[in-house]
């Protein structure tokens, strides 16, 4: 299939394209680089040979996406570009806005354009905002409250993409739209040719590991009186290549002139304590931490109810375990250190 990646350099896309080369598809990945580095393009240009494709492209412009998109007409779009980082949502709610939801107009209008009309969108668990206690597991039918302008920004995208395939206009074309909603995503290609590469870094895993090795100060545990077993938070974590896999899954259940909107987590939680020691263990270091105040907005346990993408999938998560994903991040890591 010819399938188009936005935010194809960052980390979860770049896995994404990796997965589709790796299973012979054609791939034409998209990315303005705001948020990620060339060199993971390099690695997907090994990878996938001629069939890959990349276009340096900022989604916000309009014109420039829809002569993006002609390039290489898709028959599957996975829209992964966004800006990503709560904190910085609070901070700076304008550059969200305009972000995420001005690349999602913009690739609409292009897909419109040439006639595509299957899109697999990067949603979040965010969107849910801090349910009550009686909500967790968390299911797809539960309200969906952003409390932060990245979440809100990423639940305008679901509603604009709703709208998108009810539309009357074009109304011939069964378009269709599946919204994946991630909780915490980590881990590495299993073949270690790309990893989780931000800067600055803001998720535990390789946080956890720069820590270890020196390269981070010690990691701040924020809060250790929670409602917890051991005092710390609890989230659902996700191997990258499991979450890859749901994509895989999910082109099979695009529905015609609707949308379908699936939690991918695991439906098992991990301590921020816990995810702490799978890090140690994996670099053969322990992790320097101290603990801090707890952070505004940060809910004891976040964890989904997978119930839904089982019962209308086949996937299942096969390495999600916190020693595999661990694992896998640190052998990337140590790799890249090495060459580095
Ligand atoms: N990582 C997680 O744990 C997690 C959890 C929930 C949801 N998500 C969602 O998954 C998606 C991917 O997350 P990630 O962790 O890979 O983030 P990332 O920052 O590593 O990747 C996003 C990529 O999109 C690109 N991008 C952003 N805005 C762009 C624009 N206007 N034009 C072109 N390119 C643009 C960036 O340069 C970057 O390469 C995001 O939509 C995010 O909201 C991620």
């Amino acid at each position: 299939m010819k399938i188009t990646v936005t935010g194809a350099a960052g980390y979860i896309g770049s896995h994404a394209c990796l997965r589709l080369l790796d299973d012979g598809h054609q791939v034409h990945g998209l990315d303005n680089f705001s948020r990620s580095f060339p060199r993971t393009v390099d690695a997907l240009q090994r990878a996938g040979g001629d069939r890959f494709h990349f276009t340096q492209v900022q989604l916000t412009d309009q014109a420039a996406t829809a002569a993006a998109l002609q390039l290489h007409p898709p028959e599957i779009v996975m829209h992964f570009a966004a800006f990503a980082v709560v904190p910085e949502s609070v901070k700076f709610p304008l550059i969200y806005w305009h972000n995420n939801v001005g690349a999602t107009v913009s690739l609409l209008h292009a897909m419109d354009a040439v006639d595509a009309r299957k899109i697999i969108f990067s949603s979040t668990c965010a969107t849910y905002g801090e349910p009550n206690a009686a909500r967790i597991p968390i299911g797809e039918d539960c309200p969906q409250r952003p409390t932060h302008a990245y979440g809100e920004s990423k639940l305008a995208c679901e509603h604009m993409m709703k709208a998108w395939v009810q539309s009357h206009a074009l109304a011939d074309r069964d378009r269709g739209v599946v919204f994946l909603r991630y909780f915490n995503v980590a881990g590495g290609d299993y073949l270690d040719r790309i990893g989780e590469d931000h800067d600055p870094e803001t998720h535990l895993v390789p946080i956890c590991l720069r820590a270890a090795t020196g390269r981070h100060p010690e990691l701040v545990v924020y809060g250790n009186d929670y409602p917890t077993p051991d005092g710390t938070c609890i989230r659902d974590y996700v191997h990258v290549e499991d979450l890859v896999a749901a994509h895989i899954e999910a082109i099979k259940v695009i529905p015609r002139r609707e949308t379908l909107a699936m939690n991918v987590g695991t439906g098992n939680g991990a301590s921020v304590l816990e995810v702490l020691h799978a890090c140690s263990a994996a670099a053969g270091r322990p992790v320097p931490f101290a603990f801090g105040p707890r952070r505004d907005g940060d809910p004891p346990r976040l964890v989904s109810n997978p119930e839904k993408i089982f019962r209308l999938t086949n996937w299942r998560p096969a390495r999600s375990s916190l020693e595999s994903i661990t694992q896998s991040a640190w052998r990337w890591f140590a790799k890249e250190k090495k060459s580095t």
